[in-house]
């Protein structure tokens, strides 16, 4: 059943783009907009822009834009219905279930997301409703998991057998190989079918940041378990990528927000244990290493980590460079060093939620956290063993992009050890320098990359057509957006539609017209839900935010002051626009004559023609727009 039009109205005006985009990008106020780090390129200033009045976003560094359900779409790379859907539910507004003829037309990622939201509600009902199940319910509860935890993780069960998830899938008519693709079956090598991945095992599915199920992690319950590893996870799919995502941060994501700062454990028992004694601002790596993709998720809602780590010594590498790497991508990090042989699960049941929000509340800074480290491994008994400790600080204040930070850590570290600033400060410009020059030879190899392969790099580019689109034709739209119908009919009575030469122009003033034929209510917003090219998306995107171009390639003009009157800026885009014409004409009538004259033909009415073009012209630059009719 498609979803009819007055609840797409509904889902639109229950979700303010400024709340929605703040899910996922830290926002801060701007004038009358909103700017933040823009989620679709990676950058280390601000260019995306959300505006709460028109409801639009636009980032000028990579050129997406367009509006809340075009967000939605782009962001999770899902379609138009889906995006729908996903607000639907964030709102609380309930849509009509999915009918068998939406089915042909979801996307792949869709049909992925559907596919890991079943399993993870079979893997549930297993455990909520079967006999077999009761041993993972058993386990959870020994564990000390609330009721009120287990749902709201989602945990599970999976049978144990090869054909539970598999029948399951074919009684829902979910594509078998749909979920091999999702990671929840696994093609027999002799090609005979398909088995469940995951058997006999606690199920702990991993969310997306917007609370889609995109993958599962599955403990061991049983001794006799085969299969290797305490835990299993889901494979890297289209939709789950493990340096991606963090499990967690969708239940965690307003707690780090309000808070501001996250905490960082590693397992999935570890994350829940601390978040049932109420610290819900927690994420979990997944006992992977913390990656930048990781951080930068993390980024977006709050700008301090505090890792807590295990305190055997393998444990402690890992947490340095999960240090040295959120340094790098400019948050800032605490440790919380756990006793040896707890981790986050066992110390909070040892010694409760209270305990732990203390070890919290006395993290270490990352100096405090590695002269312990050095130390432990003996670095202080010698002199050379100091020298090696400072560089090794050094380097780790080398990382930070802030130069106010890296000068109040050098401070400490030298009132701390005794040693002087400069020499500190030499110390970091010999590693920074390195680093600048490793840069340098990174960009030029890329850019020989790029130059010698046709394939460009997956970083988006600005786009072409914004810049192609003359100026006065980007104003003149810009304007019509901006003030309606009424400007359009000011702007038609002085040009018309040829005066716009370039095809996107022509593409905004056809559903401009086609909306007005029908008298309907417009604006770049609705113009937006209209299109399925991203490049018009963004086009529209653009001009709603750019300022008006004026100077640019107006240099014959004075220019227009930046709040113009808004009918003087369309008087004088509309002057060039038909100076353009007027001269396209007079060389193309010169172009006449001189074919008329080689054939020896009568050139007067050409120079008649040229003579009444210049008048035109001179009387436009004189007079203005009005000025022509009083006159000729
Ligand atoms: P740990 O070995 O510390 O397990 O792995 P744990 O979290 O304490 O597990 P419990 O408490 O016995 O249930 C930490 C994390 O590393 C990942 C899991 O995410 C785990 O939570 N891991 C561990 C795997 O992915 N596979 C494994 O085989 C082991
Ligand atoms: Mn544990």
């Amino acid at each position: 059943m498609r979803i009819p039009e007055s609840k797409i109205e509904e889902v639109r005006r229950a979700s303010d783009i400024v709340d929605v985009i703040s899910g996922y990008v830290r926002l801060k106020k701007r004038g009358k907009n909103f700017l933040g780090l823009c989620p679709f390129h990676t950058e280390k200033t601000p260019s995306f822009n959300v505006s709460p009045e028109r409801q639009m976003y636009h980032c000028f560094g990579c050129g997406v834009g367009g509006n809340v359900l075009t967000f939605v779409m782009e962001h999770e790379k899902v379609s138009f219905v889906e995006a729908v859907r996903t607000l639907a539910e964030r709102a609380g507004i309930l849509l009509p279930e999915e009918g068998v003829e939406d089915k042909e037309k979801i996307t792949e990622s869709e049909a992925l997301y559907n596919a890991c939201r079943s399993a993870a509600r079979f893997f549930h009902e297993n455990m909520m409703n079967t006999v077999e199940g009761q041993l993972a319910l058993e386990y959870f509860r020994h564990r000390g998991f609330k009721e009120e935890t287990i749902r709201s993780f989602g945990l599970g069960y999976s049978m144990n057998g090869w054909d539970s998830l598999l029948k399951f899938a074919q009684r829902e008519n979910i594509p078998v190989d749909v979920m091999e693709k999702a990671g929840l079956l696994i093609k027999r090598e002799d090609g005979s079918g398909h088995y469940d991945r995951f058997r006999g095992r606690a199920m702990f599915p991993i969310f997306s940041v917007t609370g889609r199920v995109i993958g599962f992690g599955a403990r061991k319950l049983r001794e006799d378990d085969p299969l290797p590893g305490k835990y299993i996870n889901s494979p890297e799919t289209p939709i789950y990528s493990k340096s991606r995502s963090l499990y967690g941060i969708f239940q965690a994501k307003e707690a780090i927000r309000e808070h501001e700062y996250a905490i960082l454990v590693e397992g999935y028992a570890d994350l829940i244990s601390v978040y049932q004694e109420g610290m819900k601002n927690i994420v979990a790596s997944s006992g992977t290493a913390l990656t930048e993709e990781q951080i930068d998720l993390i980024g977006r809602y709050a700008r301090k980590i505090t890792l807590v780590y295990d305190a055997d010594s393998a444990g402690s590498k890992a947490t340095m460079r999960g240090v040295d790497l959120i340094i790098e991508q400019g948050l800032d990090v605490r440790v919380a060093a756990l006793p040896e042989g707890d981790d986050p699960d066992s110390f909070v049941k040892k010694n409760g939620g209270e305990a732990f929000g203390k070890l919290l509340d006395t993290a270490a800074s990352f100096l405090d956290f590695k002269a312990t480290l050095l130390k432990s491994q003996g670095l202080f008994d010698t002199p050379e063993g100091q020298a090696e400790a400072v560089r090794s600080f050094v380097e780790t204040i080398a990382k930070m992009k802030d130069e106010l930070k890296r000068s109040f850590y050098i401070k400490n570290l030298s009132e701390r050890y005794g040693i002087y600033e400069s020499a500190l400060y030499r110390e970091l410009e010999k590693i920074i320098g390195k680093e600048r020059t490793r840069e340098k030879f990174e960009r030029q190899r890329e850019a020989q990359l790029q130059n010698s392969n046709s394939e460009p790099q997956a970083e988006p580019r600005p786009v072409q057509t914004l810049q192609s689109v003359p100026p006065p034709e980007r104003d003149l739209l810009r304007l019509m957006l901006e003030h309606g119908d009424e400007m359009v009919e000011f702007i038609f009575t002085h040009v018309t539609p040829r005066h716009f030469l370039h095809p996107q122009s022509h593409r905004v003033l056809d559903m401009i017209f086609s909306h007005r034929e029908k008298r309907e209510i417009w604006n770049a917003n609705v113009l937006v839900d209209e299109t399925d090219d991203t490049e018009l998306r963004r086009f529209l995107a653009d001009i709603t935010f750019s300022k008006y171009e004026l100077s640019k390639g107006w240099e014959e003009l004075d220019g227009v002051p930046e709040e113009a009157d808004p009918a003087k800026v369309a008087e004088q885009c509309m002057i060039i626009l038909r100076r353009q014409e007027l001269e396209k004409l007079l060389a193309e009538n010169q172009r006449l004559m001189k074919d008329a004259a080689s054939r020896q033909e009568d050139v007067r009415p050409f120079i008649d023609h040229h003579q009444l073009l210049m008048r035109e012209k001179k009387d436009l630059e004189m007079f203005g727009l009005t000025g022509e009719r009083t006159i000729s």
